[in-house]
This record gives C-alpha cells, sequence and structure tokens, in this order.
C-alpha cells in the first residue's frame, strides 16, 4: 500500500454479497460487517437447502444490513438491488458448491454458476457504465482451487498461471464462471477480482462436506464413510483464514488479477479423518462409539476424485501481505468446539431431503 493511500480514510462501501446465507459467505458478512460496521451490507441468496438465515440471525433489523431472498439469475432483481442501493461491490459467493451433488445433478451447476454469474456481471457492467465507470468499483468472484484439476504426489502446488483442467461438473462450471469474469474484464474494463481457495472449513458448514459430515456421524454413532483408499490429499484453509483473505483482495487487489488462497496445509483425508476422531473421543462426552475410529468405513470412490490439490499461495503473500493464521491442529479443534456447541444450528439440516441426498451418494 503506498504512503498516499495509507493516508487516505477510507470510504464506506456499500455491496451486495451474494450467497451470504451459504458457509463460507455467511463467515464473510459476519468478517465484514465486524470489521467496517459503516459500510452498507446487502446479503442476496435464494436459500437453497444450503442457505439458512439462522447463519444472519444476529445481524436482522441492523441499521446497515438488508437481506434478499433472491435468485442471482433474477436480472430485473439484481438491476433493481444495483440502483437503489447505489452498490460500488459485488462480492459473489453464491454457487451450488457440492462435487457430489454435481456429480447426481449437473444442470442446476450449470444455472446458478454459470447462468447466475453471467447474469450479476451482466447487470453489474451497466450500472457501472451508467455510474461512470468509477475505477474503485469491484466485482470479487470467490472461486475455487477445483478447476485446476488434479495433482500427483510430487507435483509443484496451483500457481495463478496453472492450466485449468476441470474434472467434475462442479469445477467445469466453476471454470466456466471464471472465464466469464477474466472476458468482462479483458473486453470491457470492468474491474474485477478473482480468487482460488482451497478446501474451507469451520462454523457453519453444511453436514454434507466431509468435516462436518464426519463430525456430526461420530455424534450419532454412524459408519464415517472414507471414499477410495482414503489417500487423496487437500490443503485445509480455516474460513476465518479465508474471510481475511478476501478482505485484503478487496481492498488492495489489482483490478483484472487473479490471486490464489490456501491454508498451507496439505492432510490425507484419512489422517484428517484419525485426527477429528482423535479430537471427539477427547471433547465430546457421550460417544455412542468410542473411540470414534472404530466408526471408519471405506466405502466406493467418488467418479473422477482427484487425488490431491495444493496451493501455491505466494502471490497473495508477496504483493498483499496476507498468510493463513490458522493450522489444520487449531482449526479442527476450534471447529469441534464450536459444532459441539451449536447442535441446535446443526440438527435440523438433517432433515428428510438431506437423508434422501444421504442414501442416494453412499448407496
Ligand atoms: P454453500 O453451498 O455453503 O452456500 C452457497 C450459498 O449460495 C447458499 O446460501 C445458497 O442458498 C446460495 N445460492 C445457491 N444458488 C443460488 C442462486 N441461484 N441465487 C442466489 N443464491 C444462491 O457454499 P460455500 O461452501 O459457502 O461456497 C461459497 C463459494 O465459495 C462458492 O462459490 C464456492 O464455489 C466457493 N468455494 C468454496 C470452497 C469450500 O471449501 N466450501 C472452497 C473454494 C471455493
Ligand atoms: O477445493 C475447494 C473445494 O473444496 C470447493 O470448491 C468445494 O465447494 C468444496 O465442497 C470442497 O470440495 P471437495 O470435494 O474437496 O470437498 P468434500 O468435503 O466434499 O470432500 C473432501 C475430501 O473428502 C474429498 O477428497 C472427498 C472426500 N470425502 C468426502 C465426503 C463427503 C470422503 O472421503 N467421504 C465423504 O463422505
Amino acid at each position: 500500500m503506498s504512503f498516499d493511500q495509507e493516508l487516505r480514510p477510507r470510504q464506506p462501501r456499500k455491496l451486495i454479497i451474494t450467497g451470504g446465507a451459504g458457509f463460507i459467505g455467511s463467515n464473510f458478512v459476519h468478517h465484514w460487517c465486524q470489521q467496517y460496521p459503516g459500510d452498507r451490507v446487502v446479503v442476496l441468496d435464494a436459500l437453497t437447502y444450503a442457505g439458512n438465515r439462522k447463519n444472519l440471525e444476529d445481524l436482522e433489523g441492523r441499521a446497515n444490513f438488508r437481506f434478499v431472498a433472491g435468485d442471482i439469475c433474477d436480472r430485473a432483481l439484481i438491476d433493481r438491488l444495483l440502483k437503489e442501493e447505489g452498490i460500488d461491490t459485488i462480492a459473489h459467493f453464491a454457487a451450488e458448491s457440492h462435487v457430489d451433488r454435481s456429480i447426481l445433478g449437473p444442470g442446476e451447476f450449470v444455472r446458478t454458476n454459470v447462468v447466475g454469474t453471467f447474469t450479476l456481471l451482466e447487470a453489474f457492467r451497466h450500472h457501472w457504465i451508467e455510474n461512470g465507470r468509477p475505477n474503485d468499483y469491484r466485482f470479487h468472484h470467490v472461486s475455487t482451487d477445483e478447476v485446476y484439476g488434479s495433482l500427483e504426489p510430487d507435483d509443484p502446488a496451483f500457481s495463478e498461471t496453472t492450466s485449468y483442467a476441470p474434472n467434475s461438473p462442479y469445477s467445469a462450471s466453476k471454470a466456466g464462471s471464471d472465464h466469464l469474469v477474466r472476458a468482462y474484464h479483458h473486453t470491457y474494463g470492468l474491474p474485477t477480482l478473482i480468487t482460488n481457495c482451497s478446501n474451507n472449513y469451520g462454523p457453519y458448514h453444511f453436514p454434507e462436506k466431509l468435516i462436518p459430515l464426519m463430525g456430526i456421524n461420530i455424534l450419532l454413532g454412524k459408519p464415517l464413510p472414507v471414499y477410495g483408499d482414503g489417500q487423496n490429499i487437500r490443503d485445509w484453509l480455516y474460513v476465518g483464514d479465508h474471510c481475511s483473505a478476501l478482505d485484503v483482495v478487496l481492498h488492495k487487489g489489482t483490478a483484472g488479477e487473479t490471486y490464489n488462497i490456501g491454508g498451507n496445509n496439505e492432510v490425507k483425508n484419512i489422517d484428517l479423518v484419525h485426527k477429528l476422531c482423535e479430537l471427539m473421543n477427547e471433547l465430546a462426552p457421550d460417544l455412542p462409539v468410542r473411540p470414534a475410529q472404530n466408526l471408519i468405513t471405506f466405502v466406493k470412490d467418488r467418479p473422477g476424485h482427484d487425488r490431491r490439490y495444493a496451493i501455491d499461495a505466494t502471490k497473495i503473500r508477496t504483493e498483499l501481505g496476507w498468510s493463513p493464521s490458522v493450522t489444520v491442529d487449531q482449526g479442527l479443534q476450534r471447529t469441534v468446539e464450536w459444532f459441539l456447541s451449536h447442535q441446535d444450528w446443526w440438527q435440523p439440516l438433517l432433515s428428510k431431503e438431506y437423508q434422501e441426498y444421504y442414501r442416494k451418494v453412499y448407496a
């Protein structure tokens, strides 16, 4: 940051945060409202199975906060919100986010992730032009490391220049949306930002994902379904670290650039599940099955299962001064404690629809 920028007082921003009722989105909304209480925050979320207004209930009624239940494919709604709120920033989290669901039904992934992102870009481009193309407007697209495909154990980690090679319908739809965002900067000069990050975990994580699924199954005494040989590797990023990285990119990132965000925590799935079992043995008083490791069950592999993801976060560290602060052991402990003290949050999510989904994936 230059001397001049440091001295200039920060101007309040007016943001639409799409997908703000989901896992990462709601963590980000809390982060932003706490850090920048003078900013206007409008959450736009369709409240799909993954969206939950409870995630934001402590913010309801706050002067600078507004929740709008709506679809990112609804152009008229977005046009209206941009205008009536005088929006200068879109932080775009809304997506279909789960790989196993994209294998069962890819159509919704193309609609929300590709068509929805396109709809937001078009609306924001017109709004930006109508307001004289201000260069401090931002369209921040939150994306994933899965667009880069799969690594072998000794391959170098993904950098911002790694070629795209998405393998699942989910990652292909995110890759498509990344390309659209990139093209809107290149063609129209729209001030965009793209971040590609690794596997998040922490509070408000929907039960279908590995860490909450295993944690909840341990509490219920249900089998812990490890796909394939359990040797797949993910780089785990505590969601609070992700939010601070997004904050840094939104404030200091260069328009048109992409930044990779990683946790510096590569772990094999089976080792992660063992860590989780050990923590639960220690922290949960009344486990139906103890030790929890006895519940580990190897099940058939996910079709097209990517072997390894790893992020080279040199760019965001050297250019913007961000690096993760939470180790996987610290993050897992915080997460387990949160799930143990928020049973009233996750129990209603194990609905009839969720059980049907579960039967299909683990049949
Ligand atoms: P999530 O599934 O928990 O939440 C998605 C949110 O988007 C939900 O609140 C849902 O209601 C909303 N939504 C879905 N379709 C919508 C539509 N058509 N219109 C408006 N809202 C809609 O997802 P998440 O895990 O919080 O992921 C957020 C973003 O981060 C996604 O873009 C995802 O691709 C990306 N990402 C996630 C991870 C991860 O580990 N979870 C890692 C890298 C990138
Ligand atoms: O890398 C970033 C991505 O991380 C995000 O873009 C996605 O939105 C997010 O869902 C996540 O994708 P993954 O497929 O890596 O996450 P998931 O929690 O589904 O699985 C993590 C690993 O655990 C993966 O190798 C599959 C494995 N797994 C998962 C489940 C749900 C199992 O072995 N058993 C399971 O039951």
